[in-house]
């Protein structure tokens, strides 16, 4: 299996590299080089740190994995890392469930299979907890000392797919996300989220979108005077048409969930319309009674890399360059790209009117918001109404104001750091490695 080398370039909009920040270039580029790893779905994060050793969590394999059939792809454990809260977070718990796309068909998920995406083989033993997860108080100010958990995705299907037979064509594959989701929540529950005051379900990207699909039934499993909320970070992956007029995003979801069966997760939804449909977040949030913060960029980067202008609707590689930088668009794909942007606020519009739920629509061309300090809560950080996100969502969740930012149109916002891919290629989801850098 080919391992794409992919490198990154964060920058600020304007101005451009500055000569005489290569001191402190070198060292944000190599705290990026493990922050980022979580979403850009690198398979070689670094298994070793020379710093921050205090951050390090460990891998925690679910107990009774088998008995439950929680188990990932390849049939390997499901597994997550805690690491417990203190002083006055004590009872509090942020529970996060992590990204990395799907796999949409035998042969995709069989090579899957032989990533930390589809196996726990192949998981760090330990990683690094960074942005909400982070228990430094100037980097996460409302979350440091919660209990804080990230859930291992290796399922392929958001959390959500639930297949009995593991024999797959000949192949054998296993689909439990559904199960790896309950059996996980059964044993933090004995490990104290039972006695949880206040708890959080956060996730990306497909993390995020499990997040929808998952957070009334999170919330159900606490008493009712427990405070429970979600947020879903990049997760409101849109039902649009492409460049060309196809519905590539829904063709995708389509596959997903023919092959894991997700669509016994939306029995209503399914009897009224297709079942790739319902697994959308705009369908998803009109049943949703959980108060949630929705965060999103209204140019995230994956959905104009995958849904918008995906490879297979752009033979050309006319795209190419205004994928990699959105600095790079020209006239007419701004245009298309600003379209996008009212689709988003569009689908968002019910959301709007639900008084309790939050939302944080920035305009930076990024993909995963809550997993790093620099996008999180940095003195750099991209603000809205001179709010980090980090801010916003502690704003929200702690009801000290009403939080329903929306940026105005790309490029108006000065503190974005947009992502600049530069590649040999655009990252294979789930298949990638990456090199970060970040230029101010
Ligand atoms: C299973 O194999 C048959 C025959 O090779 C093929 O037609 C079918 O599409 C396969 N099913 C899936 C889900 O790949
Ligand atoms: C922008 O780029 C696209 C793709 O290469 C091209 O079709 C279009 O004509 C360009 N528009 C302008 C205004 O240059
Ligand atoms: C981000 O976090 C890392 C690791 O804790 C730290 O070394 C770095 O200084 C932080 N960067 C900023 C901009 O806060
Ligand atoms: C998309 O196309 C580019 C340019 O041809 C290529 O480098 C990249 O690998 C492709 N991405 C995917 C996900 O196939």
């Amino acid at each position: 299996m080919a391992v794409h080398r992919l490198r990154l370039w964060w920058r600020r909009r304007r101005p451009y590299a500055a000569a005489g920040a290569a001191g402190a270039f070198v060292v944000v580029s190599a705290a990026l080089v493990l922050t980022l790893s979580s979403w850009l779905r690198e398979d070689e994060a670094p298994r070793s740190f020379s710093s921050d050793s205090a951050d390090l969590v460990d891998l925690t394999l679910l107990k009774n994995a088998k008995e439950k059939g929680a188990l990932c792809l390849d049939g390997s454990p499901a597994g997550y890392h805690l690491q417990r809260g203190f002083g006055s977070g004590s009872n509090s718990w942020l529970l996060h469930l992590e990204g990395g796309g799907w796999c949409r068909s035998l042969q995709s998920c069989a090579l899957r299979k032989l990533t930390a995406l589809g196996s726990s083989n192949y998981m760090e033993r330990q990683i690094a907890f960074h942005g909400i997860l982070s228990n430094i108080q100037s980097q996460n100010p409302d979350f440091y000392n919660w209990n804080k958990v990230k859930i291992r995705y290796c399922d392929g299907a958001s959390f959500s797919g639930d297949v009995e037979n593991e024999l797959q064509n000949g192949t054998t594959l296993f689909f439990r996300g559904q199960r790896i989701w309950e059996a996980i929540m059964d044993e933090l529950l004995g490990e104290g989220l039972a006695e949880a005051k206040q708890a959080f379900l956060t996730g990306c990207s497909s993390g995020g979108l499990a997040t929808y699909v998952h957070c009334d039934n999170f919330r159900a499993l606490l008493p009712k005077d427990v405070t429970v909320k979600c947020l879903a970070d990049g997760g409101f992956f849109l039902d649009v048409n492409d460049i060309i007029g196809k519905r590539s995003m829904r063709s995708l979801y389509d596959d997903v969930v023919h092959l894991q069966e997700v669509g016994k997760r939306f029995p209503n939804c399914i009897s009224v319309m297709e079942p790739a449909q319902c697994f959308f977040p705009q369908e998803i949030v009109k049943n949703m009674k959980t108060p949630t913060f929705i965060l999103n960029s209204a140019y995230d980067a994956w959905q104009i890399q995958h849904v918008l202008a995906p490879n297979a609707s752009d033979p050309q590689d006319s795209w190419l360059s205004c994928k990699l930088d959105i600095n790079k668009c020209n006239s007419s794909q701004i245009e298309i790209l600003q379209g996008f942007r009212e689709d988003l606020l569009d689908a968002l519009s019910e959301v709007k009117k639900k008084r309790e739920w939050g939302m944080f629509i920035d305009s930076c061309f990024v993909h995963c918001q809550t997993s790093t300090n620099i996008t999180w809560h940095s003195p750099s950080s991209p603000r809205l109404n001179d709010k980090t996100i980090a801010e916003a969502v502690g704003d929200w969740y702690f009801e000290r104001r009403v939080v329903k930012e929306i940026d105005c149109p790309f490029p108006c916002n000065p503190t974005c750091h947009n992502l600049v891919f530069v590649s040999p290629t655009i990252y294979k989801t789930g298949l990638s490695s990456s090199v970060i850098r970040f230029i101010r």
